[in-house]
Order: C-alpha cells, then structure tokens, then sequence
C-alpha cells in the first residue's frame, strides 16, 4: 500500500513538474509565430476604390487605430481592451517605413488581414481585427486606402509602443486563438440590389455579429450565423474606463428585440445613435455615419430574416 502511494506521489510531483515546465515557457517565450505564405497581391488602386477603402476603414480600423493627437493611424493605448490581456496598444498604420506599414507589402498587408499573421510571423490575438470573409474586392479598397495619399495614412513618424500581452493571452495563443485559413477561392461582393444578401454582408463584415451575440468566446469568425446567440445580444464589450456595455438583441422577437422597431428607427440608431425617448447610444457602439441609409436599411432587413432570439438585455447604466 505504501509503495503504490509512494508511486503514485512521484507520478503527481513529475506531472505538477511538466506542467510547471509548460506554464514557465508560455511566461517566458512570446506569442507564438506562423509560416508567413507569400502572397501575390497588388491592390489596383483607382479614386474609387480609395473612396471605399476610407469608408471601410473608418468603420473597421479608426476606432483602434486612430489617434485623435495626431488625427491619423498612429495608433493608440487600447482602453477598451479587457485588462487581463494585457497592456495593449494599437500600431501606427501610415506609411513610415521605420515605424508604420511603409515597408510591407500588398501581400503581407492582405495575409494579417485575413489570417492575423503579422509580417514577421507573429500572430495578432484577438486585440486586433481581422476580415477572414471579407469580398476581395473591398480588401482591395483598404488596402488601396492605406497606401493612399490620404492625409489619415501618410508617413508619420510616430513611434509604436509595444503590446504588453499577459500570462492569460501568451496562453490563449497556445491553446485557444488560431490564425483564420487564408481563403482558397475569390469572395465576391454582394449584390448591391438585393437588400437581403446585402445587409448579411454589411451585419458579418462589419462585425456587428461579433458583438451583438451572446460572447466573442463563443462567435465563429468563419461562419458567423453558426456564432452562440447570433444576434440575441447580451456580449459584454467593455467602454473606454473599462465598464461593461451590455450589446442588445438584434433579432426580430417583438418583446425583446427590434421586431417593432420600423427600418427609420433602425437607420437612426445605428448612424447617428439616436433612440426614441431614450438616451443616446453610448461607446463601444459608434455611430456609421458612413453608411448610405440603403446599407443601413439592407441590414435591417437581413435582421428581420435571422430567427428571433427571446433574450431581454437591459441597457447598463453607469451614472
Ligand atoms: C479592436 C481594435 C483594432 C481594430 C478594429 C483594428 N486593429 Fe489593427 N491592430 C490593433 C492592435 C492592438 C494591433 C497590435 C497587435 C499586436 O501587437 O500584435 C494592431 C496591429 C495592426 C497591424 C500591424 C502593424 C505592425 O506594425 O505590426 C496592421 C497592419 C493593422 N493593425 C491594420 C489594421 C487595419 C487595416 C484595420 C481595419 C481593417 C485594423 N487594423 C483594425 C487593433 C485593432
Ligand atoms: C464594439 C461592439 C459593437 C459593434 C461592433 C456594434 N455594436 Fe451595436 N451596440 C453595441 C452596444 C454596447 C450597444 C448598446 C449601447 C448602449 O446601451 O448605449 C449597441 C446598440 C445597438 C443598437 C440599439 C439597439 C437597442 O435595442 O437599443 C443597434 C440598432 C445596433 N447596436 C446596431 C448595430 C449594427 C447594425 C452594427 C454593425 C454595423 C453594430 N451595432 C455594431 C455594441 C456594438
């Protein structure tokens, strides 16, 4: 009896070792990199795929990246990030060859967006967006935006202040957050004419699903109408001090979602913020003002397609 004890003392204290070993090393060693595919891409630049890639991006990239001292992409402390990732920051993304994007190419620009593999390997955690179904086409406008002569993106020569990942995401990086497949066959854009298709474009590739569903843990990026609650709210993204901000239900269920709100409501809120007798809508949930109200409208009436979620989220109120 005492001898098998005694074995089975040494298995636990060699197994408490190895994990002890294996928690050393994620603390020690840096996010994991990744093969870093060559891909042939040149973005063709015309006025109005730069035109398009500005509006995308001030919808998809300005809130990170923009910073309001130097009012281009020079990139930012994240405060909206959850603390227990870390002390995060946003990069500078204007074209200086020494501190932003001045020396990556097309290609390498294309793979981070798709995949979240930086150009020297590294994969970008979560903190950073990524646009794995994204049409061709409007990855084409960004990119055409970014090495555009818009005065948002050219050089600055604002240095990066490095990301300070936790414990908790080196971790994640191992086990949980992978790279997305870079895609193997062209993804079209949507049909401009119908409002259906459109508006599902619109609701997956500017990442509304991501966070009016139940929890980014639980959002597939690949999929997104497969995500945990799509669309029935209740995700708790964080405001810039760090506060909960509960994300409503988008479905059509009429107690608990917007099955009674008309498509003019519906434009309203998401472009301007406003709400009927309510107050206005508060960070993280900016203001489109960039959509057309045909683009906002299309995603109204995707939404109305979608199955209706029976989920009451209350507003947070801070005061
Ligand atoms: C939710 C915030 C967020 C959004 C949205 C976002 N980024 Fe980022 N981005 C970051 C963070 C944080 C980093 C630093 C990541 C790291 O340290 O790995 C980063 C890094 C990058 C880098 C790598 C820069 C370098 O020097 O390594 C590029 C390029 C980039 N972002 C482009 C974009 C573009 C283009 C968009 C819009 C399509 C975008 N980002 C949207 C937060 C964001
Ligand atoms: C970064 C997270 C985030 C993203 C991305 C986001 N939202 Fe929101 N949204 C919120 C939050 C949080 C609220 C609640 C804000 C409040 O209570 O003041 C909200 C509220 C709303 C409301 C009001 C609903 C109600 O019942 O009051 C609408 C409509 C809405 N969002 C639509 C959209 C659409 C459409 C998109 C994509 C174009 C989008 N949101 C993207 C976080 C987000």
């Amino acid at each position: 009896m005492k001898k098998i004890l005694k074995i089975l003392g040494i298995g636990i204290a060699i197994i408490v070792g190895f994990v002890g070993i294996f928690l050393l090393y994620i603390g020690l060693t840096d996010i994991p990199s990744y093969e870093v595919k060559q891909v042939d891409f040149h973005a063709e630049s015309t006025p109005e795929s730069i035109e398009r890639g500005k509006k995308l991006a001030m919808m998809l990239c300005a809130n990170c990246h923009m910073n309001t001292e130097t009012r281009k992409l020079t990139g930012k402390r994240m405060l909206d990030a959850p603390p227990e990732f870390g002390e995060i920051y946003s990069q500078n993304i204007t074209q200086d060859k020494q501190y932003g994007i001045g020396e990556w190419t097309d290609g390498e620009l294309v793979y981070l967006l798709r995949t979240g593999i930086k150009k020297n390997g590294q994969y970008s955690p979560p903190y950073m967006a990524k646009l794995p179904t994204m049409a061709d086409e409007d990855i084409n406008a960004i990119i055409s935006f970014l090495k555009s002569d818009d005065p948002m993106v050219t050089a600055s020569a604002v240095p990066d202040t490095p990301t300070q990942p936790s414990f908790l995401t080196k971790l994640l990086c191992r086990v949980a957050f992978k790279p997305f497949p870079m895609p193997d066959k062209t993804i079209e854009m949507p049909n401009p004419n119908n409002a259906v298709e459109l508006g599902k474009y619109l609701a997956h590739n500017l990442d509304c699903f991501s966070c009016h569903s139940a929890d980014f843990k639980t959002n597939n990026y690949m999929d997104p109408t497969l995500s945990e609650g799509y669309f029935g709210g209740g995700n708790k993204p964080l405001d810039e001090q760090g506060r909960v901000m509960l994300t409503q239900n988008l479905t059509s269920d009429k107690e608990t979602g917007i099955g009674n709100w008309v498509k003019e409501d519906f434009i309203n809120a998401v472009k301007y913020g406003l709400k009927k007798g309510e107050n206005a809508l508060r960070y993280p949930m900016a203001p489109y003002t960039q959509l057309t109200d045909e683009e906002a409208g299309a995603i109204y009436e995707y939404l109305q397609t979608i199955p209706p979620i029976k989920n009451n989220v209350e507003r947070s109120v801070y005061n």
